[in-house]
């Protein structure tokens, strides 16, 4: 049987921070509404030079150099974006070229901020089926560039960054599964309303921002999340008590807390990020996951539970062992 496992972890965040305070002279907010409706304190925002492609090759040399393989090693790179650099060629490419990475499988998933586990569920099956040995997963997201900073609904929770991840065909699990869902009819709900081929009118004059209706959201978010949890188990034939760390996409702390709840899990065993990071959608995951790895609450052998929801609404979770 083979199986495949996280052997490298990795995570960039711009240097620019924006704090609460800095946001209350930009748009009608107080630090008080912020921290108390969401949980986030401040978010990282990339400079203007600087681009999504150049997070995830942060990110990915360092989960390269954890993971102790080489460049070349890698036969398939899968990047995790809502914000890629151009139209094409796909960021995967952009950053296989920087990485001096020559003919391997390169490109982007799109299924916002559930996109790294969606990436983790095609790298897992492409290491299972054989055609995979070395796998790199990143997500990395430049948010802030698709925010209205005039719009307090939604400018106040997103962020940059990007995390990596090596995946490797192993003897042991690993992966033990991933799960991925979407339903197109809740688009409306959360959506970039222009692009390339629809309402490119937005996108000439410079207006193509995230839309959201927060509350329905939060509520279609809660629920599913929950239920992504309970399919996870049951598929395992597990409990909650079988789970060492709950990882959940960073978009609220009342979000994250709902499903600890749910688990019955004490917040102290869930990895939370998103008060230091905001939302850095298809990112958040793979943050938090380095965030806790490197600072040592990951350990080897741990189950972990990794949910994710976001636009589309697309939704999914992986479990393993780390
Ligand atoms: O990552 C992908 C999925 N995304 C999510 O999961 C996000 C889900 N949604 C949420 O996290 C929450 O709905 C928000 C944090 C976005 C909003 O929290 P809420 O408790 O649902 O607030 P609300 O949208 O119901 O708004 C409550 C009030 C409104 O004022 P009125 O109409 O009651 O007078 C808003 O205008 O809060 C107001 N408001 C703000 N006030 C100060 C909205 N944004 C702000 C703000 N500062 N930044």
């Amino acid at each position: 049987m083979i199986y495949s496992k996280i052997t490298g972890t990795g995570s960039y965040l711009p240097e620019q921070v924006l704090t609460n305070t800095e946001l209350e002279k930009i748009v009608d907010t107080t630090d008080e509404w912020i921290r108390s409706r969401t949980g986030i304190e401040k978010r990282h925002v990339a400079r203007d030079d600087e681009t999504t492609c150049d997070l995830a090759e942060k990110a990915s040399r360092a989960a390269i150099e954890m993971s102790g393989k080489k460049e070349n090693d890698i036969d398939l790179i899968i990047i995790a974006t809502t914000t890629p650099d151009v139209i094409f060629p796909s960021t995967a490419c952009l950053l296989q070229q920087r990485l001096n990475i020559h003919g391997c499988p390169a490109f982007d998933i799109q299924a916002v901020c559930t996109g790294f586990v969606y990436a983790l569920h095609v790298a897992n099956l492409f290491i299972k089926n054989g055609t995979t040995k070395c796998a790199l997963i990143v997500g990395s997201e430049t948010m802030t560039r698709i925010v209205d900073w005039e719009d307090r609904n939604t400018c106040v929770l997103f962020g940059d960054g990007a995390g990596a991840i090596i995946l490797e065909e192993s003897k042991t699990p690993g992966i033990l599964s991933t799960h991925i869902h979407a339903d197109g009819a809740y688009q409306k709900l959360l959506s970039v309303p222009g692009g390339i081929s629809s309402n490119y009118n937005l996108v000439k004059s410079n207006k193509a921002f995230i839309k959201m209706q927060g509350n329905e959201v939060f509520k279609v978010a809660v629920n599913t999340l929950g239920g992504i949890v309970d399919e996870t188990l049951q598929a395992n034939s597990m409990s909650n008590t079988d789970i060492d760390w709950l990882v959940p996409h960073q978009a609220n702390t009342r979000i994250i807390s709902a499903m600890a709840k749910k688990l019955d899990m004490p917040i102290s065993r869930v990895v939370v990020t998103v008060d230091q990071h905001g939302n850095t959608s298809a990112a958040s995951i793979p943050l938090a996951l380095d965030v806790a790895v490197k600072d040592g609450r990951i350990k080897e052998n741990d189950t972990l539970l990794l949910p994710a929801f976001g636009g589309g609404f697309t939704w999914g979770s992986a479990l393993l062992k780390y």
